[in-house]
């Protein structure tokens, strides 16, 4: 029995110290001591023996079971700092490797049309401004001369909020909200999202951006009004780029007109972008009303200005020379890849 013990220890010693992972050293331990393990079953084999032989043999067992678990004890530590050095160095970040691409989005041709009219303007010592989107009615249509019964309202149909609350359908009403703080003079561009409750078509969207313009000072005449935006159309389009300003009706300034430019495309000779015509129609401008001066606590004798406003889309669909407006909105990259 003795030697029996012995043997098994011996082996189980050898098979522990021969396992060489995890798996392999926990088959061992149940070979061993599992409920159908060796020294189990030497353990139960016990009973052959001779009573007073019994303990001491017990003794042996214990001693045995005590040093094959501290074994397995050793063993298994050292498998473990093993398994973990493996995995670390598998592991290991190759900083050789080549990178994934990182796919870098650029500017929108909105941001890139604003962002030119912008640096046009302020190389001319205009200040950029912004107002809300949700307006009040008053700023968007009553103190651009625009009373709650006028047919330019009609043109200008909107998302109401409620009876005095609204999504603005122009950014003129920044010109009030400039006027209204009373520092004078001003030379200010306000560009900004707009709303009309149109279709979706290809030169029309419930949703679009305005660039708003006003000069209020001691002495603005139209002639300040006509070289300012001939510079402008000229700096944005091209030096050969001529102005034409056709008389027309706004109400907030008097008198008002619409600017057309050149086709850059056939410089005025007629071509398919044209219609035909020679000229293509870019902004609307005027001399602010004297009542909307009042209105906005200006004396109109003492102080004059001019305003305009132009479509962002405009700008940055004659430019690229882009056909159908939903194209900015639709987000195609392969469409925005292009600018
Ligand atoms: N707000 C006008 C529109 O949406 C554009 C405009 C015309 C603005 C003449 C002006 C202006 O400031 O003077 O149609």
């Amino acid at each position: 029995m003795k030697e029996k013990l012995q043997k098994i220890k011996d082996e189980a010693i050898k098979k522990i110290e021969s396992s060489n992972d995890l798996g392999k050293l926990n088959e061992a331990r149940v070979a061993i001591l599992g409920k159908k393990g060796e020294l189990t079953a030497i353990s139960k084999s016990m009973k052959e023996l001779l009573p007073q032989d019994r303990p001491a043999f017990g003794q042996l067992i214990n001693e045995a079971r005590g040093e094959i678990e501290r074994k397995l004890e050793v063993a298994k530590a050292a498998l473990e700092a093993k398994e973990l050095e493996m995995r670390l160095k598998r592991e290991v970040i190759d900083v050789t490797l080549p990178a994934k691409r990182n796919k870098l989005g650029h500017r929108h041709p909105n941001t890139i049309a604003l962002e030119e009219v912008e640096r046009i303007f302020v190389g001319m010592g205009y200040e950029v401004v912004e107002g809300p989107e949700v307006e009040l009615d008053y700023y968007n249509f009553e103190a651009l001369n625009i009373p709650a019964n006028h047919p330019a309202k009609d043109e200008q149909d909107t998302f109401y909020i409620n009876d005095d609350i609204l999504l603005r359908t122009q950014t003129s009403p920044v010109q009030v909200r400039e006027m209204e703080k009373g520092k004078l003079p001003i030379r200010m561009i306000a560009p900004g999202r707009v709303f009309r409750s149109d279709e979706v078509d290809a030169t029309h969207s419930p949703s679009f951006h305005q660039i708003e313009g006003l000069v209020i000072d001691k002495r603005i005449t139209f002639a300040d009004l006509k070289g300012t935006l001939e510079e402008f159309v000229r700096e944005l389009f091209g030096k050969d780029t001529k102005v034409k300003f056709r008389p027309h009706h706004f109400p907030f300034t008097e008198p008002s007109a619409e600017v057309d430019m050149t086709c850059f495309k056939c410089g005025g000779s007629g071509c398919r972008f044209c219609k035909g015509s020679g000229w293509i129609e870019i902004l609307g401008c005027g001399m602010v009303h004297p009542r909307v001066l009042k209105m906005s606590g200006i004396d109109p004798e003492e102080y004059s200005g001019f305003a305009f406003g132009v479509g962002l889309e405009r700008i940055a669909l004659l430019k690229y020379e882009i056909d159908d407006m939903r194209l900015l909105y639709e987000n195609d990259d392969r469409f925005l890849k292009q600018f």
